[in-house]
């Protein structure tokens, strides 16, 4: 039997769902005012000014703010891949390889998680296939882009500053779980890739095979490193995508990842890449099958 409600009992409750109400209509309050900011920004043009006022903030400050951002569910500015078209493709690539690459030890790699957009979107696609034993991994400085190199430096059309992109791991983290995401489902790994992409950091995560790869840390000596850690988890095959590919006409000046990406085949002979236009959901994507050849040449699964 349901016990009688006391009036003490139903002032609480009221009280509450008052307090409740009032936090709602201040939160709407201010992502209305947030929202009229951002569109006086675009109005006068300020973005640019308010980017590099932004950029030169501390980075304890840079991550609060983007932590009210997401918060509020302002995401204008921080996603930076195709939400709508990514898990499509994400889906493709798991149905491509199989159920066999979905395995115990086998691992979904992000390498540049930022605020976790694409790997919220791979978790999306693992849901959609059953994929749900595919470990998620993802590498990131979490202090944002890293210095440039020199030929990144003299490029006229080069935009990424060291220090952009700037997000800590609770943000990325109160960004997956904004996403739907369950706490726990993602591994996340810190650290500046040339000291966090070792030997140990591949046997201490027990990756044993990468079957999908994403490379979306822009530049080419992230990239190269990144690809060097995955080389021998390709154990035969594993769809590698590429985020900014073409970003800013990067591949047709020859740098960025398309250039780490064909360093890196040339100093593995033993693997293939056969391009996947199928697989690919922005202007600026590329995706390829990576595949190993048999010691006879031929590729594993030729
Ligand atoms: C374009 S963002 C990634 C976007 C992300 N996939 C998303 O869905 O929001 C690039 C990321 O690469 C990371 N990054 C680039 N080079 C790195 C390096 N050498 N070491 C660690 N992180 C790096 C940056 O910190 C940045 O967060």
């Amino acid at each position: 039997m349901v016990p009688p409600v006391t009036g003490g009992v139903a002032r609480g409750v009221a009280r509450t769902s008052t307090l409740i109400s009032c936090a709602s209509m201040l939160a709407t309050s201010v992502r209305r005012v947030a929202l009229l900011g951002l569109r006086v920004v675009d109005l006068f043009h300020l973005r640019h000014a308010l980017r590099w006022t932004f950029r030169r903030l501390p980075q304890r400050v840079r991550g609060r703010l983007g932590l009210a951002q997401v918060r509020l569910g302002l995401m204008e500015g921080l996603i930076k891949v195709p939400e709508d078209r990514l898990p499509r493709s994400l889906e493709a690539a798991l149905r491509l390889m199989g159920p066999a690459a979905f395995g115990p030890g086998a691992a979904y790699l992000e390498f540049g998680v930022y605020v976790g957009t694409s790997m919220a979107c791979m978790y999306d696609a693992t849901d959609a296939v059953g994929a749900n034993a595919l470990r998620l991994i993802g590498f990131d400085s979490f202090e944002g882009m890293p210095a440039r190199s020199e030929d990144e430096e003299r490029d006229p059309v080069w935009t990424w500053q060291p220090g952009q992109l700037y997000a800590d791991m609770r943000l990325t983290r109160a960004n997956l779980k904004r996403l739907g995401v369950p706490d726990g489902r993602v591994e996340l790994v810190p650290g500046w890739f040339d000291e966090s992409l070792t030997d140990e950091t591949r046997s201490r995560l027990g990756i044993e095979r990468a079957s999908v790869i994403m490379m979306d840390c822009v530049l080419e000596a992230s990239t190269l490193t990144a690809l060097e850690f995955c080389a021998p988890l390709i154990l035969d095959r594993a769809v590698v995508f590429f985020d900014d590919w073409g970003a800013g006409g990067l591949d047709e000046r020859g740098l960025g990842e398309k250039r780490a990406f064909d360093r890196w085949l040339a100093a593995h002979p033993e693997m293939t890449a056969a391009a996947r236009p199928d697989l690919v959901y922005g202007k600026d994507s590329e995706a390829f099958l990576v595949e190993r050849r048999e010691p006879g040449g031929r590729a594993a699964t030729g």
